[in-house]
């Protein structure tokens, strides 16, 4: 049987960074941003290329298990009891790597896919999910696991470790510009430096963790209730947080200005920071405008968003 499996990227609305530290955050899967595993059966053992990972390719019995493609396959065959698997599979995605849109996730998700489709079996959400997150702890270190969740089952969603998760559905559609730096980051690294700051500034890093989470309660009833004006002020806030933090960086927050400057409602960076995405908080009218002050400011790519509607 030969087809194909895909997960999406994700984009963090708010809280990300508190949210490993078991504060509330709100994250959107991005369906035309995916990463996309082609399979087909063959003769000899498992192949996995992954053309957009430069240098990335794996073999069954002769590859390294210990990067995330290799875990990654790994993991899912032992999991699915599938001993001698044959086949071919190649990995493209067009989700930015570093750069905050949970492209690691994403591919980890569809090759588990992939694979369990070269095994004849079916891979629950739930256990690939668990699977995902495994693969993640290599990226990231400490991952919350708001990533993999997002990405696996691409539903928006209030996340809360150790809490059952709720999805989320404003009344009406909300959208969103995504723009790139093109600074690759790694989430790892960000991670790694606010737990640093929490261990040497515990007070002041405590409160601005807890400031992130009211900034995110208070934008999901703003969503709820399509206040907009209230999301975006949230979403401003959250970035002075983040900055505070010392997770933004230059690129980041002249994005973030140019499109509040230009007419989003808010914006902030998304993701681990220091690099990678700026969101902002778009109205119909204003998407255009935003749009061309985020290229003049120097946004390497541009993806829009939405939620709801
Ligand atoms: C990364 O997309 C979000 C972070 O909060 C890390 C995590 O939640 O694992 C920075």
């Amino acid at each position: 049987m030969r087809g194909s499996a895909s997960a999406p990227g994700k984009a963090i609305l708010l809280g990300e960074h508190a949210v490993v530290y078991t504060k509330p955050a709100l994250a959107i899967p991005l369906p035309q941003l995916r990463a996309v595993a082609s399979f087909r059966p063959a003769e000899q053992p498992l192949t996995i290329q992954a053309a957009d990972l430069p240098g990335r390719s794996w073999q069954w019995g002769a590859g390294d298990s210990s990067d995330p493609l290799g875990k990654m396959a790994t993991l899912s065959l032992r999991h699915l009891g599938c001993d001698a698997p044959k086949g071919e599979i190649t990995i493209r995605s067009a989700i930015p790597i570093a750069s905050g849109l949970g492209s690691g996730a994403a591919v980890s998700a569809a090759l588990g896919r992939a694979i369990a489709a070269l095994c004849h079996v079916e891979i629950p959400n739930v256990e690939l999910n668990a699977l995902v997150y495994e693969v993640e702890k290599l990226h990231h270190g400490t991952p919350s696991g708001i990533d993999n969740r997002t990405v696996v089952f691409e539903q928006p969603i209030y996340f809360q470790r150790g809490q059952p998760i709720e999805s989320i559905r404003p009344p009406r559609r909300l959208n969103f510009l995504l723009a790139d730096t093109g600074v690759p980051a790694l989430t790892r690294e960000t991670v790694a430096a606010v737990r640093r700051l929490l261990r040497e500034e515990p007070e002041r890093t405590q409160s601005q963790l807890d400031q992130i989470a009211s900034a995110v309660d208070s934008a999901r009833a703003a969503l709820e209730a399509a206040d907009v004006f209230r999301l975006g002020a949230m979403m401003t806030a959250n970035h002075g947080f983040l900055r505070d933090l010392g997770v933004s960086s230059p690129a980041l927050d002249t994005l973030a200005t140019a499109a509040i400057q230009a007419g989003a409602l808010g914006a902030k960076l998304s993701g681990g920071g220091r690099g990678g995405h700026i969101i902002a908080l778009v109205e119909a009218d204003t998407t255009w405008s935003v749009r061309q002050a985020l290229q003049t400011a120097g946004a390497l790519r541009i993806h829009a968003a939405s939620l709801g509607g």
